[in-house]
């Protein structure tokens, strides 16, 4: 498992959100890497585009309104972190769905996803909780 304990923000929904992103990008890595004919894996790569296409919306949304809540200082600079990332995901699905050869693009898209998750999981979200600690509003009170 690539998720570490360590990663927490000691809130509840969001930390239950990054261990659901790291559990399907794990999965999604398996597949990719797996020794299946690539048509086989199809259903699966399908199925895990429009997952995060979806959920990463949704958590980047609930983890932006905690941001709000605790007047995170670094809100703007983080939602534009947020916003890129959604356009990364939808441009790799568009050009996922406009092409038939797509082995290469989903393999670089499996690597990105998953640096990008423990990079951002693993700095950009722990500021948050930093924040909120010295200020006294540590997620585990809240
Ligand atoms: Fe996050
Ligand atoms: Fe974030």
């Amino acid at each position: 498992m690539l998720w570490k304990d360590e990663y927490e923000l000691g809130v509840p929904v969001i930390d239950a959100q990054h261990k659901e992103l790291f559990r399907r990008v794990e999965s999604f890595l398996q597949v990719l890497r797996s020794k299946d004919r690539w048509e086989d894996k199809i259903p699966q790569i399908n199925e895990t585009l429009e997952f995060m296409k979806r959920y990463v919306v949704e958590h980047f949304r609930d983890e932006e309104e905690y941001q709000k809540s605790i007047n995170y200082p670094g809100y703007k600079y983080h939602k534009q972190i947020h916003d890129d990332m959604v356009q990364y995901v939808q441009e790799v699905s568009k050009q996922y769905e406009q092409s038939s050869d797509n082995e290469d693009l989903m393999q670089q898209f499996g690597g990105r996803l998953l640096a990008w998750l423990i990079n951002h999981v693993a700095a950009e979200d722990q500021l948050i909780a930093d924040y909120a600690k010295k200020k006294g509003m540590s997620g585990n009170d809240r």
